[in-house]
């Protein structure tokens, strides 16, 4: 009996210290330094976006950001990293989209040892990584789910529009525009859709495959090649890991008298993006794409700057606090899918 209750204290203690940890740092914060980000690229569509939600978030809760982008140098991120944490030695916690798309341990390491929290976002550090400190985070999404809602927009379209098959041979010819090769939403996205569109016994060819990593400019001149290899007329969709590249898709399109907005020509080829980019929404709406996946960047901004001013006020960081639940250190906002049934809902 005595066992069991120091059995019971311990773990009480230990639930204590566990709380305690995080709110120890969060005193340690101070309101009049800036919260720091740091950007794997802000010449990233997406990652520009989700800069201006994290923008008007803390302007709307009195938070100073100080914003670094890396250029996708890995080794300017650490040493941005590595400066601001010695420059700046309160707690202020820093939030980090890592250059290292396989697991953000060097900025993990140099915000433990300064015991500064991190909140990491869109690309996630190993769980190993996160369970070595308990002040930090990851906000992201469940990148799977994205290709999953990809495959519905388009079996509900080809329900819809049988002809999309132009060749009538019962097989999609498709194109599929990758992001970077090694990043978690690339591999997840890609295959999740093929496999969701075979489940539901819709046959498949790829007739062009390519990492365009997440670059506008990057899709359009790989789609321009795709095209002047196999024919335009021989693509039946197109899938994108991304709007900036389903965007640069569309420009190819375009050149070759495809997609053309207003036009009775006929000449259009289904395109379906992920991350909901105004521009991207406004394509949908035009009926230039087919669909998007919304990677709610509001939701994200808003949990990361929740988190931050959590520690900054001395906050516990709770599934209330944050409106999310938190498992394993993560949250997991989840993603939308947009049609032009539900577009207006969205603006
Ligand atoms: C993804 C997003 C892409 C790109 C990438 C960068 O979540 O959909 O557009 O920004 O993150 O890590």
């Amino acid at each position: 009996m005595r066992k069991l209750s120091k059995l019971f204290a311990a773990v009480a203690l230990a639930a204590t210290a566990a709380v305690g940890a995080n709110a120890a740092h969060a005193a340690a914060g101070d309101a009049s330094s800036p919260v720091k980000v740091f950007y794997y690229s802000l010449n990233d569509l997406f990652i520009n976006q989700l800069s201006s939600s994290l923008q008007d978030q803390a302007l709307a809760n009195n938070i100073k950001l100080a914003q670094y982008d890396a250029n996708d140098d890995l080794l300017r991120q650490i040493s941005q990293i590595q400066t601001a944490l010695s420059i700046n030695r309160d707690h202020t916690p820093i939030l980090v989209n890592p250059v290292d798309t396989q697991n953000g341990t060097a900025a993990l390491r140099s915000a433990r040892k300064a015991r500064v929290p991190i909140i990491f976002f869109n690309r996630k550090p190993s769980d190993e990584a996160l369970k070595s400190y308990s002040d930090a985070w990851y906000v992201g999404t469940i990148p799977a789910s994205a290709g999953y809602y990809q495959a519905e927009i388009v079996t509900d379209y080809y329900k819809a529009h049988p002809e999309m098959d132009t060749n009538k041979d019962g097989i999609l010819n498709y194109v599929m525009l990758k992001g970077e090769a090694g990043h978690q939403d690339t591999t997840a996205r890609s295959n999740t859709f093929v496999r969701t569109m075979l489940d539901q016994g819709i046959k498949l060819k790829p007739v062009g495959s390519v990492n365009a990593n997440w670059s506008q400019a990057n899709a359009q001149n790989q789609m321009a090649n795709i095209i002047e290899r196999v024919g335009v007329q021989n693509i039946e969709m197109v899938v994108c890991n991304n709007d900036a590249m389903a965007l640069g898709a569309v420009l190819a399109l375009q050149a070759e008298g495809y997609n053309v907005p207003d036009d009775t020509s006929g000449k259009f080829i289904p395109v379906v993006g992920i991350d909901g980019l105004p521009s991207a929404l406004d394509a949908v709406e035009r009926g230039i794409m087919i669909g998007t996946v919304f990677n709610d960047y509001k939701s994200t901004a808003d949990v990361m700057i929740r988190i931050a001013s959590a520690y900054i006020n001395g906050e516990v960081v709770t599934d209330d606090l944050v409106g999310y639940p938190i498992k394993n250190q993560t949250i997991e906002i989840p993603y939308v899918k947009v049609t032009n049934e539900n577009i207006s809902k969205l603006r």
